[in-house]
């Protein structure tokens, strides 16, 4: 399908920017030029994912479509038992509900911020064990995303396994910048888990790209297809979760396992928050989509597909001096916003700054990743991210490298001009993920200063 886009003139682009409250968040589709603010929900489907709505079986229980999903699941994932969520979000939900231990924690090789939120509604805590370096934005390391074999021996030892509700592995860590974890560190967590006999789940709404970048970066992959590492990920886990509108190009998400005892365990919670066991919160549509979407995610033209565009565009962007993420990952080009803009300090959040400024010069949509989606203390203070970044997602199939000039060549402008952007200031927030509906404001009016400094050079494109 294509989709008619247009770059509004930027006085409109900064007029847009004050009415959403420098939250790209609330910006309207009609204001973007190119809609870079998540991977998630928005990549292209094929067209036999198209077939496969056509076909879907629409019926409330017992849906054949549900049972050609879980025959896909158990060929391309492993896993005998498979149950849809409308949502990763609502799989996090359901995990974090069932596996419980209040006054827990849930060690983690980094968080993502509805899988945080869902953990602290059950009365636990997250913790981050990465290894020491993982969060340089500026990095040669092939495996940011590893957990920290030592660390989780640490928290093992300091909680006791009884405080444990479950370790968390999320493949291609999203929030510090889409950086995999290896097989080999899986396997060690593994090993870990079963010594101390605790749950292992994986967080696979980016599975395929973390597969990908083992079959590139870790040796003995090599010669594996991108089928057989995501495979073997899978098979090492006890629970398996996705949001499916990330690998799979459709607005749903699942929970898949061996272990029959801990999939009985979950299943009577799903009608009471999703659905029923056949459709579980999604459209029998979506489902026939997501069956063809499993099988597709792990052809190497689909699971490179952002990955390969993400490297291009992070490696031009460093031969032009801007400070990104590197190396490149999964999901986006991140800007690191504290370097980008040293002259905002955290408490003005340099992120959702630079992402508010990159529209106003580009009309391109991004995401604030940093101290903005991070929830106050019970003090009601700031809480600072680890890192401050301005995540430019690549959408699956959607941009071509055109695109990436384009974007490429405002951010190099922009970063000539940076020293105009200053901080925001919160106007409103909400109490939870105050990311999606808090309200902001430009300090010392700066979106009117770089509009006209955009102005004197473009005119009024
Ligand atoms: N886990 C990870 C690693 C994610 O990236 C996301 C969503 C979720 C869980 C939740 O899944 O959205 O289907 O409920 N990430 C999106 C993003 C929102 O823009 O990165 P969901």
């Amino acid at each position: 399908m294509v989709q008619k886009i247009q770059l509004i003139p930027v006085e409109d682009r900064l007029k847009a920017m004050e009415e959403a409250g420098y939250n790209t968040f609330l910006l309207k589709t009609k204001d973007i030029f190119l809609d870079m603010l998540t991977d998630s929900g928005v990549n292209a489907m094929s067209d036999n994912q198209f077939a496969g709505m056509i076909n879907a079986d629409d019926a409330y229980a017992g849906s054949m479509t549900f049972y050609e999903f879980a025959k896909a699941v158990e060929d391309v994932l492993g896993y005998k038992h498979v149950m849809n969520t409308h949502q990763g979000r609502a799989a996090e939900h359901l995990i974090a509900k069932v596996f419980a231990k209040p006054g827990g924690v849930v060690p983690t090789n980094y968080h993502f911020t509805t899988t945080k939120a869902h953990i602290e509604l059950q009365g636990m805590q997250v913790l981050e064990i990465y290894y020491d370096g993982a969060l340089k934005t500026e990095s040669t390391n092939p495996f940011k995303g590893n957990m920290d074999p030592d660390k989780l021996r640490n928290v093992i030892k300091k909680y006791g396994r009884e405080k444990i509700g479950f370790v968390r592995m999320e493949a291609t860590t999203n929030l510090i910048g889409g950086q995999p974890f290896s097989m080999s560190n899986l396997k060690e967590i593994r090993g870990i888990c079963d010594e101390n006999k605790l749950l292992l789940v994986l967080d696979g709404s980016l599975l395929c790209e973390n597969a990908y970048l083992i079959y590139q970066r870790e040796k003995g992959y090599e010669n594996k297809t991108v089928a057989e590492v995501v495979k073997e990920m899978c098979s090492i886990p006890d629970i398996y979760y996705m949001s499916g509108r990330k690998n799979t190009s459709v607005r749903g998400g699942c929970i898949a396992t061996n272990d029959q005892k801990l999939f009985e365990e979950i299943k009577p919670w799903l009608p009471v928050y999703e659905g029923f066991i056949t459709y579980g919160g999604m459209s029998m549509r979506e489902i026939g989509a997501m069956s063809v979407g499993i099988r597709e995610m792990v052809d190497p033209s689909v699971a490179g597909s952002s990955v390969e565009q993400i490297k291009y565009f992070v490696n031009k962007l460093v031969k032009e001096g801007i400070p990104v993420v590197t190396p490149p990952g999964g999901l986006a080009c991140h800007l690191d916003a504290m370097k980008f803009l040293p002259e905002v300090p955290q408490s003005q959040y340099p992120a959702g700054a630079l992402a508010a400024a990159l529209y106003i010069t580009s009309g391109i949509r991004s995401m604030e990743r940093g101290t903005v989606s991070m929830d106050r203390d019970k003090e009601g203070n700031d809480v600072f991210a680890d890192v401050e970044l301005t995540r430019i997602a690549m959408p699956r199939r959607v941009y071509t490298m055109s695109h990436m000039e384009y974007a490429i060549d405002r951010i190099v402008w922009l970063y000539k001009h940076r020293d105009l952007v200053k901080g925001l200031k919160f106007v409103s927030e909400p109490p939870v993920l105050r990311f999606f509906f808090g309200r902001l404001e430009a300090l010392d009016g700066w979106g009117r200063d770089l509009t006209e400094a955009f102005k004197k050079e473009f005119g009024d494109v």
